[in-house]
């Protein structure tokens, strides 16, 4: 199922006189920048858990068979870490085509690695929106993640590249380790 939030993103305008705003990548968004910006610094969010838990027909996938790529939920306690990019307003509207699949601009405070934050936005998509595939157990989510393609690439590859862009981050995600580790496993079966 698709829902294209690029018109909702449209409307969602919370740094209206900005030149300049900082936006919070926890995905793709930390290994794929492509998009102009002014300045990148890894930082983290607080009380949100990355989960490869929404559907990607468009990207790493398609309509008949999803792949997973990551959202955030809930956690009180827990650190997401990522990259923070300074971008001029102009930017946000290619990354709301980019984010279509059911991702909305939310407001999110970060935290740079020297003390500093910054308040800015972060593409989240909600367990309510229509691609929304929710938890699974951990084969089952990495043996659709090793199957899946889209117009993208393979969603392996989003995987493997996201684990090793936060392993360059010093970053340690649980969740991320063990779908990797599982998809490189059935990798090797596959052999
Ligand atoms: C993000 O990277 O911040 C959003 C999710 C994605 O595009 O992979």
């Amino acid at each position: 199922m698709t829902l294209d939030t690029t018109q909702l993103n449209r409307e969602r305008v919370f740094f209206a006189d900005a030149e300049a705003i900082w936006l919070f990548g926890y995905g793709s968004l930390i290994w794929k920048a492509e998009f102009p910006y002014q300045e990148r610094r890894p930082a983290h969010i607080e009380g949100w858990a990355r989960r490869f838990w929404q559907g990607s027909h468009d990207h790493r996938g398609t309509p008949e068979n999803p792949g997973r790529v990551v959202t955030l939920v809930e956690s009180p306690g827990s650190i997401c870490q990522g990259m923070a990019y300074r971008i001029g307003a102009e930017v946000l509207g290619p990354l709301d085509v980019r984010e279509k699949n059911g991702y909305l601009r939310e407001l999110t405070l970060m935290h740079f690695h020297d003390g500093s934050h910054a308040e800015g936005l972060v593409y989240l998509a909600t367990q309510d929106n229509a691609a929304f595939l929710g938890d699974a157990p951990l084969d089952d989510m990495a043996l659709q993640i090793a199957t899946a393609h889209g117009p993208s690439g393979a969603n392996r590859d989003y995987l493997l590249n996201l684990a090793a862009a936060l392993e360059d981050l010093g970053a340690e995600d649980e969740h991320v380790v063990a779908l990797a580790d599982r998809v490189r496993d059935l990798r090797s079966m596959a052999r």
